[in-house]
């Protein structure tokens, strides 16, 4: 049996079920798939600002492309509530079920590194404004070396954002691009993104209105149906079918069998758009073909 590379991104808005996810996790383990787990944690983040007192905002880009604003008060929350408690959390849940697993951020020996945005263009009241105290950044590597070397010793590595900047310091980037990234790093067969919702949808107001099929728009954007978070993560898909990744699924959280259910079909799997332009750079390695299924769910898990 081929082994596939299986990236799973777990959302961290409020409904997702950490535990179902690393109950997943365990199941594609056991049938001999290399697992990657990336973590986000907007709910444990909101819930920690609350209680400290922090206030929280988003930058909308000119694109209307959401991102948190990461102030320094606002990066102190992100990391107590990344590191301190989310992906505790999992680690915990992981040893449960019987995974062994191992939590990193960027900061971890240089995983993710990323350039420092020196200013950030957004969009507030109507009008188009520089803000010059956030502390994001770009990915400009991640390192698949250190991963490998993990999944070759058996371990589930569990990834968070905040990258490491040129400084040496911390910057926010969203986590699923650290997910995309991974994914194109290992030349992933399949990268799952769990979230708050059945996945894309035609209208964000209509839970029934899920689009089974995404096609990107070749012109990059996003279509007017698609706000927020769920931007961020069709730009990350596409980040991961350019570089390869043959299966981009983006599905439930909330589902009894999340990832397991997405590989059987459930959610929206996205498409990369049709006019892929010429030079399109070839993956770097050869890409792995056989997909055996882990295992038959019945259709009512579906
Ligand atoms: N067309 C759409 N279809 C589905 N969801 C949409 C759509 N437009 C906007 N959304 C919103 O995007 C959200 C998903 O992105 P969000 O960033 O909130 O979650 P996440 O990425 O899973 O969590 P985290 O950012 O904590 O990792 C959905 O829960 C929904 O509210
Ligand atoms: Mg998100």
């Amino acid at each position: 049996m081929t082994q596939r590379v299986v990236v799973v991104k777990c959302g961290g808005a409020a409904g997702i079920d950490e535990a179902r996810v690393c109950r997943d996790v365990a199941a594609l383990v056991a049938a001999g798939d290399r697992v990657v787990l990336v973590h986000g944690g907007s709910a444990a983040i909101g819930d920690l600002a609350g209680r400290l007192g922090v206030p929280l905002r988003e930058l909308v880009s000119p694109g209307e492309v959401t991102a948190r604003h990461t102030d320094p008060a606002t990066m102190e929350i992100v990391l107590l509530a990344l590191l301190g408690k989310v992906k505790g959390e999992i680690l915990a849940e992981l040893g449960r079920v019987g995974v062994r697993a191992v939590g990193l951020s960027g900061l971890d020996a240089g995983l993710i590194r990323a350039r420092r945005k020196k200013a950030l263009r957004a969009v507030i009241d109507g009008r188009t404004v520089v803000v010059r105290d956030d502390h994001s950044g770009r990915i400009a590597s991640l390192d698949g070396g250190l991963l490998t070397t993990l999944l070759d010793a058996g371990l589930v590595p569990v990834i968070s954002p905040p990258a490491v900047a040129e400084d040496g310091r911390p910057v926010n980037v969203n986590a699923d691009r650290v997910a995309a990234r991974a994914a194109a790093e290992l030349r992933a067969d399949v990268l799952i993104m769990l979230t708050a919702a059945p996945g894309v949808l035609a209208d964000p107001a209509d839970e029934g209105s899920l689009l089974t099929d995404f096609r990107l728009p070749g012109e990059g954007g996003t279509p007017g149906h698609v706000k927020g978070g769920m931007a961020a993560k069709l730009i990350a898909a596409g980040e991961a079918l350019a570089a390869g990744v043959e299966l981009v699924v983006i599905a439930d959280g909330r589902a009894e069998r999340p990832a397991l259910s997405a590989l059987a079909g459930a959610g929206t799997r996205v498409h990369p758009p049709v006019d892929l332009p010429a030079d399109r750079p070839a993956p770097a390695a050869p890409r792995r073909r056989t997909v055996p299924p882990t295992q038959e769910l019945s259709p009512r898990n579906r």
